[in-house]
């Protein structure tokens, strides 16, 4: 069996572009429908009602054009979300969890750091990793969280004097404790990977989900005899809920900013195909 619907792919904002280019190196055939929630970014400092409410409109705006399963490429939507929209929806919903696995793997010292929003924080899907990774390995986590990073990566200053006072400020703690890792617990992060390494050099291996996803998505829908059945040539558009001029630039920059694991390779693309919608 196989699909030709495109695959959705949602975040709050443009975050999920960070996975958005893993899903397509790891899905080259498919089709792929990008929703940013731009008219309600940021969602990491809104309460759990209000993020599952929003998370399910987008979702099922995305459903409504014909997807044939969403990643939440968005952690803290996962975080409130997953049991619900997969109770609604009948077609596979993959969500992210902050990459502590791998970070407890490879740490030398024994101290990791995460970086996220308070949404992700105060969620149970951090906690069940931190519980069934971190504290059995005697793992000590040091969070590190804000709710300005997000609206930094959305403006395109990423890279600016704001976004590297804001890390400098927040992850000293962290390098402190002697964190060796830092999972970055945010799709919108792996576009600060430029301004950490600016601040704190390579005292962090940088780690994200987006490989990981890629790869679970791909056996989700294989088993779910979904894939397209083409082997490349698939191409993304794009749907914003804000203005469309704002989002424009923004995403273009960023779409070829190809970033993986706090590595950046510059990556030609088509310009994007941004359309406007509401939820
Ligand atoms: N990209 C979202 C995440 O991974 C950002 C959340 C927000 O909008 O605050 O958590």
């Amino acid at each position: 069996m196989t699909s030709a619907a495109p695959l959705g792919v949602f975040d709050s904002g443009v975050g999920g572009l960070s996975i958005l280019a893993d899903l397509r190196a790891a899905l080259p055939g498919e089709e792929m429908l990008y929703l940013a929630d731009t008219a309600h970014v940021p969602y990491g400092a809104r309460s759990d009602e209000e993020i599952r409410a929003l998370t399910d409109r987008s979702v099922a705006a995305l459903h409504a054009r014909g997807v044939k399963g969403v990643v939440v490429a968005c952690n803290t939507a996962s975080a409130f979300s997953l049991g619900h929209l997969r109770a609604r929806f009948d077609m596979p919903i993959i969500g992210l969890v902050p990459a502590v696995k791998p970070a407890v793997q490879a740490t030398r010292t024994g101290v990791v750091g995460v970086l996220a929003t308070p949404g992700t924080m105060r969620g149970t899907l951090l906690s069940d990793v931190i519980r069934e990774f971190a504290e059995p390995a005697g793992v000590q986590v040091m969070k590190a969280v804000s709710t300005e990073l997000v609206p930094l990566v959305e403006a395109g200053e990423a890279d600016g004097p704001r976004a590297r006072a804001v890390l400098r400020e927040i992850l000293t703690p962290v390098a402190q404790a002697g964190a060796d890792q830092l999972v970055l617990g945010c799709t919108h992060y792996p576009f600060l990977a430029g301004s950490i390494r600016a601040e704190f050099g390579e005292a962090f291996t940088l780690l994200d989900s987006g490989a990981a996803v890629a790869r679970h998505t791909r056996r989700v829908l294989d088993g779910a005899g979904l894939l397209s059945g083409r082997g490349q040539g698939g191409q993304a558009r794009y749907l914003v809920t804000g203005d469309p001029q704002r989002a424009a630039p923004v995403i273009a920059t960023l779409l070829a900013r190809n970033v993986h694991n706090g590595k950046e390779t510059h990556r030609a693309d088509l310009p994007p195909r941004i359309e406007c919608i509401q939820t």
